[in-house]
């Protein structure tokens, strides 16, 4: 017979345990539960201008697991005096460390003393800051409408921010002025960010084609990164820096970055987005839903139109788009891409149109097949 002390005892840790599964339970559940810092997954989306960065910063920042910021190194080439190269790299890092780890105190450097949630560029693009606890107008599991968040969810300070950023299991970044990899290799040596790094790359052609089509933006942006120099020389400069950035996390790549370090073209996400979109999820340690597998759907094949394409992911069919520079590009102009890039294009598997026949004639694939399995490393 057990003795009565002894049931007791059995009774108190049956019942502790039901309140502690309890707690575990509304924890696990409740939106708002912070989840610290170890457990979370940093993911940084580096590409360059013009290259479906949109398209690929919004499918992670639907996911609802997902708070996403889109370039806040803005802050720091719109606020630094003399933007050289050296030093911006080092501040960009140290800004993209702080934020990845929720830590807001950093936009003192950037932001008035007054400051707004709308203070951040292009603040209500982030669902998360349309969503609870910056706003109650997005569930979190929902897709969220700038319109309306631009309208109803800005208020003052930075407090809800951060706070928000602290209960998603992913803070996601993206970045388009990162020309080298090496300068963030101590964010990866850091134990604190779980960070992995998906490399958007564009044939640079298309990339051209692109920035024909909304010359305005461009030119005031590369004139602040690439110091004033001429169209050809910052497509040069955008494919070197894509070798570069790609050779070091694969060739001989520091063990750091081993399974850390992905790369995806554009043209393959257009063509397959559901599968390249799941294949990037899993990489970041995120699920395909139901719900955002339409969404991926709607957005590469649907024909929603948009107002200002400049800076908005555009929902023509993207498979199409991606290819439009061959009918629209003069074949002297490809002819000189080609050449300045002929690096880049060999190495990403871009293939150069010899002549214009050949640039004209879709059937003829400039595209060279990759493995899925040779982005895994
Ligand atoms: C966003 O909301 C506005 C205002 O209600 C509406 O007109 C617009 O169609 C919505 N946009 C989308 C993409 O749902
Ligand atoms: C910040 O928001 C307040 C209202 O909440 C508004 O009065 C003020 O003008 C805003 N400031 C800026 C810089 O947008
Ligand atoms: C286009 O390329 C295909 C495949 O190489 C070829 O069979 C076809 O004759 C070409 N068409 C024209 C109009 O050159
Ligand atoms: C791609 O994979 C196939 C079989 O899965 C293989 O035969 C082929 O050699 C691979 N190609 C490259 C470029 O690795």
């Amino acid at each position: 017979m057990l003795r009565s002390s002894t049931l007791i005892l059995l009774v108190i840790l049956q019942v502790s345990a039901m309140v502690l599964f309890r707690i575990w339970y509304l924890k696990a559940n409740t939106c708002t539960s912070t989840i610290s810092t170890n457990q979370k997954v940093h993911v940084l989306l580096l590409s360059s201008w013009r290259s479906g960065s949109s398209f690929l910063g919004q499918a992670f920042n639907q996911h609802p697991n997902v708070f996403y910021l889109m370039e806040p190194g803005w802050h720091l080439w719109t606020t630094m005096q003399k933007p050289g190269m050296r030093s911006m790299k080092m501040a960009l890092r140290d800004l993209m460390r702080n934020l990845f780890l929720c830590d807001f105190s950093v936009m003192d450097s950037y932001l008035p003393d007054q400051r707004n949630i709308s203070s951040l560029f292009m603040w209500s693009h982030s669902r998360a800051l349309c969503s609870p606890p910056v706003c109650s107008l997005t569930p979190r599991d929902q897709f969220s409408n700038q319109t309306l968040c631009d309208k109803k969810c800005d208020s003052r300070g930075l407090e809800k921010v951060q706070e928000a950023c602290t209960t998603y299991s992913h803070v996601v970044l993206k970045e388009v002025r990162f020309f080298e990899l090496e300068s963030l290799y101590p964010l990866f040596q850091d134990p604190s960010l779980d960070l992995r790094i998906i490399h958007l790359i564009r044939d640079p052609r298309a990339v051209e084609r692109s920035r024909e089509e909304s010359i305005n933006s461009f030119l005031k942006d590369s004139a602040i990164v690439l110091e004033q120099k001429s169209i050809p020389r910052v497509l040069q400069e955008i494919c070197r820096s894509h070798v570069h950035i790609y050779k070091k996390a694969t060739v001989n790549a520091p063990p750091f970055l081993t399974g850390r370090y992905r790369m995806v073209r554009f043209e393959d996400l257009v063509r397959n987005p559901l599968e390249e979109m799941a294949a990037l999820y899993e990489f970041a340690g995120l699920e395909m839903t139901p719900l955002l597998g339409d969404w991926i759907y709607t957005l590469t094949h649907g024909k929603l139109p948009s107002r200002d394409a400049t800076f908005k992911v555009t929902s023509r069919d993207a498979s199409y788009v991606s290819q439009a520079w061959r009918n629209e590009l003069l074949h002297g102009k490809v002819r000189r891409i080609q050449q300045v890039c002929e690096e880049a294009m060999a190495v990403i598997g871009y293939r150069a149109a010899d002549s214009e026949e050949q640039q004209k004639n879709i059937s003829v694939d400039l595209l060279v097949p990759r493995n899925s399995s040779q982005f895994r490393w």
